[in-house]
C-alpha cells in the first residue's frame, strides 16, 4: 500500500459521528424545532441523556429544584447550550488521544478546538455576519481534526517536514502535503465528507489554512474559521508545531473588517466565553 493509499484507509477506519448527536444538530438548526421530536431522539442514548440531565442539575445553573425529566432539561437549556454540549461531547472523544505528530498533549488539540469554536461565535456576533451559529460552533470546532489521522504519520517523517518548514520557509501545513500527498486541513475535509456533514462545513475545514480556495458561497464561513483559529493561537490555545502555519492573520482582520482597536475588547469577550463553555463542556479552560 502506497502512503497515501494508508491515510485514505485510516479515514476510512475513523468511528462514525455519532447518528443521535448528528441527528439532534439537525432537529435544532430548524428555525422552530419540536423540542417532542427532539426529545425523542436524545432518549434513545442513554449517555447523552445522562450528560443532559447532569448539566441542567449542575452548580453551574444553580438551579433551585432537581430537573429529573429530559423534556424539562432541553427546553431549560435553549438550542446553543444543547448545541455546545451534544457536539463537545461528541468531539471530545475524537479528539481525545495523544497526537505526537503535532507534540501536542492529549487534550491540548481539544482545548485548541474547543477555543475556536467559542472564537468563532464571538466574531460573528462582533461582526454580526449572516452565519448559521450550528455552523461556525460546528466547523470551528472540527477544523483540525485531519490531525487525528495524520498524527502518527507525521510523527514518523518528522524530520523531513521540519527540514521543508525551517531550510525552505515552508508553512507547516504546506510541508504535511509535500512530504505526505495530503495536509491535515483536507484530510478533515474528508472526515467531514465521511460524516455526512453539509458542504459549507466540509470547505471550511479542508481550506482553514488557505480560505481564498474556498468556494464563493462558502468563503466567508472559511475566513471565519481561519481568523478564529489564529487569534486561538495568539492567546495562547495553541497547537504545538502547527502554530507554524498560522499565517496571514492581518489579511483576515482587514477582509472581515476587524479593526485592531476592537481586538483587546473581543479577547475579553472570548475569555468569558470560554469560561461558560468549558463549564458547559465540563472541561477545564
Ligand atoms: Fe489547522
Ligand atoms: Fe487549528
Amino acid at each position: 500500500m502506497s502512503l497515501m493509499e494508508e491515510i485514505i484507509a485510516a479515514v476510512e477506519a475513523m468511528p462514525p459521528f455519532p447518528q443521535v448527536v448528528h441527528r439532534a444538530l439537525k432537529e435544532l438548526s430548524e428555525p422552530e424545532y419540536e423540542v417532542a421530536d427532539l426529545v425523542e431522539i436524545l432518549k434513545v442514548d442513554q449517555a447523552v441523556t445522562a450528560n443532559i440531565l447532569k448539566l441542567c442539575n449542575s452548580a453551574y445553573f444553580g438551579l433551585p429544584r432537581k430537573v429529573s425529566s429530559l423534556k424539562e432539561a432541553v427546553v431549560y437549556l435553549g438550542a446553543t447550550q444543547l448545541r455546545q454540549l451534544l457536539l463537545s461531547g461528541a468531539v471530545n472523544k475524537i479528539y481525545d488521544q495523544p497526537n505526537e505528530g503535532y507534540a501536542v498533549f492529549a487534550d491540548e488539540l481539544w482545548r485548541h478546538a474547543l477555543a475556536t469554536a467559542v472564537m468563532g461565535q464571538v466574531l460573528r456576533r462582533h461582526l454580526k455576519l449572516k452565519l448559521d451559529d450550528n455552523l461556525v460552533f460546528t466547523s470551528a470546532l472540527l477544523h483540525d481534526v485531519g490531525k487525528v489521522v495524520l498524527s502518527n504519520f507525521v510523527a514518523d517523517r518528522y524530520l523531513e517536514i521540519e527540514k521543508l518548514v525551517e531550510e525552505e520557509g515552508c508553512a507547516f501545513q504546506e510541508a504535511e502535503k509535500r512530504v505526505l500527498g495530503f495536509d491535515h486541513a483536507e484530510i478533515g475535509g474528508r472526515i467531514a465528507v465521511k460524516w455526512d456533514f453539509p458542504p459549507e462545513i466540509v470547505a471550511a475545514i479542508s481550506f482553514h489554512h488557505q480560505p481564498a480556495r474556498a468556494g464563493k458561497s462558502y468563503r466567508l464561513l472559511t475566513e471565519l474559521v481561519a481568523l478564529a483559529n489564529n487569534l486561538t493561537v495568539m492567546v495562547g490555545y495553541g497547537t504545538g508545531v502547527d502554530g507554524l502555519a498560522c499565517r496571514g492573520h492581518g489579511l483576515l482582520l482587514e477582509k472581515l473588517q476587524v479593526k485592531e482597536r476592537d481586538l483587546e475588547n473581543l479577547l475579553l469577550l472570548f475569555q468569558m466565553e470560554m469560561a461558560k463553555t468549558c463549564d458547559i463542556a465540563g472541561v477545564g479552560e
